[in-house]
């Protein structure tokens, strides 16, 4: 086993509403990643996603609360750290955040140089300008980006230069562990791919330790990703490895998400959501028992009436469904 970049036990987060009503958007999500390794995180629109995104940081503010857990990051538990020692010591050198729609978030008067200039002096103020420029140019140059780039304003470049640019910049301090959210997911097919293909890079360079990679696309993850969690109502209700989530996802939520159309020889091709029917469960008042029972076809009344329990598997495959795994494979083969 190798190192653990990011360890998460039991963490618990919640917005407090302007109404004072409490919102448990991740409600006990644990997670180990190792070194070298990535996670997708996939689930669909109101899941807790990006809260679960925010809440790994360790850095709160209103609406969002810690309520419980631990955040460890390379063996440093940052879940009780305050706000300011987690964006001093934390944000940018341990964990980088890519928040959703982040190229749209760029102040299109700035130049990307000095974009990166802040990002490197909110640590080290002492690097000169030239030093920061010199590494950005190598930096850029290794991620297949075009130099010219640097001294560009935000507004000149295309969607997807500026989010290969927003994930280079974000990544200038080779953190531990890089958290992107929904990298993707507004671009083209042809943007999409270049944007993955330089997450990758940025792993099997050694400039991101470890990685968390999350979507509402499941079948994206398949190419991205070792290891899938999929999430609904703020628990994750199936973790495996990514060739198991994708090609045989044992919780029926998983495999609502996948659809049905899979083409082995050529990994995951023209991947329509099947439609799940209904709408996830609003989080001010969850419901009893399987979060997922009201949507399952194959719930029983005690699914509403029970928390599901958790199984995990001996290759380390977890799901949380009162069904056995023989008992859900007898339900799907029969279909
Ligand atoms: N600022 C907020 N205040 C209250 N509730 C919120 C806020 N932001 C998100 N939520 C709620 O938290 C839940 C999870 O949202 P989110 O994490 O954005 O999901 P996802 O990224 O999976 O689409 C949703 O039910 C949403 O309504
Ligand atoms: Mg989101």
């Amino acid at each position: 086993m190798g190192k653990i970049m990011l360890e998460v036990k039991d963490l618990k987060t919640k917005y407090i509403t302007r109404f004072h009503e409490d919102v448990y958007s991740v409600d006990g999500v644990s997670l180990t990643i190792e070194e070298g390794k990535s996670l997708g995180i996939a689930g669909e629109s109101g899941c807790g996603k990006s809260t679960l995104a925010l809440s790994l940081m360790g850095y709160y503010f209103a609406p969002l609360h810690y309520v419980s857990g631990d955040i460890i990051v390379d063996g440093r538990n940052i879940s009780g750290m305050n706000p300011d020692d987690v964006r001093k010591n934390i944000l940018g050198n341990e964990i980088a955040y890519i928040p959703q729609a982040a190229m749209n978030a760029l102040n299109p008067t700035q130049k990307i140089i000095r974009f990166i200039e802040d990002v490197i002096h909110a640590h080290d103020k002492s690097m000169s300008k030239k030093d920061i420029y010199d590494m950005a140019k190598e930096r850029f140059a290794i991620l297949g980006l075009p130099e010219d780039v640097l001294q560009k304003h935000a507004v000149e470049l295309s969607g997807g230069m500026k989010q290969r640019t927003v994930i280079a910049i974000s990544t200038i301090l080779s953190p531990k562990v890089l958290i992107a959210d929904e990298p993707s997911s507004a671009l083209d097919v042809t943007s999409q791919k270049m944007v993955i293909k330089m997450m990758r890079d940025l792993m099997e360079k050694g400039y991101i330790k470890s990685m968390i990679f999350i979507t509402h696309e499941l079948p994206l993850l398949y190419n991205v990703t070792d290891d899938i969690m999929v999430m609904y109502a703020g628990r994750i209700v199936e973790k495996a490895s990514a060739k198991d989530m994708v090609f045989d996802p044992l919780h029926p939520y998983s495999k609502g998400l996948m659809g049905s159309i899979i083409v082995p020889e050529e990994g995951v091709r023209d991947h329509k959501l099947t439609a799940i029917p209904g709408t996830p469960p609003n989080l001010k008042h969850p419901p009893e028992g399987c979060r997922f029972a009201d949507r399952c076809k194959y719930a029983t009344p005690t699914c509403k009436a029970m928390d599901p329990q958790t199984i995990e598997l001996p290759n380390g495959r977890m799901y949380s469904c009162l069904m056995s795994e023989r008992k859900l494979r007898e339900v799907y083969a029969n279909e």
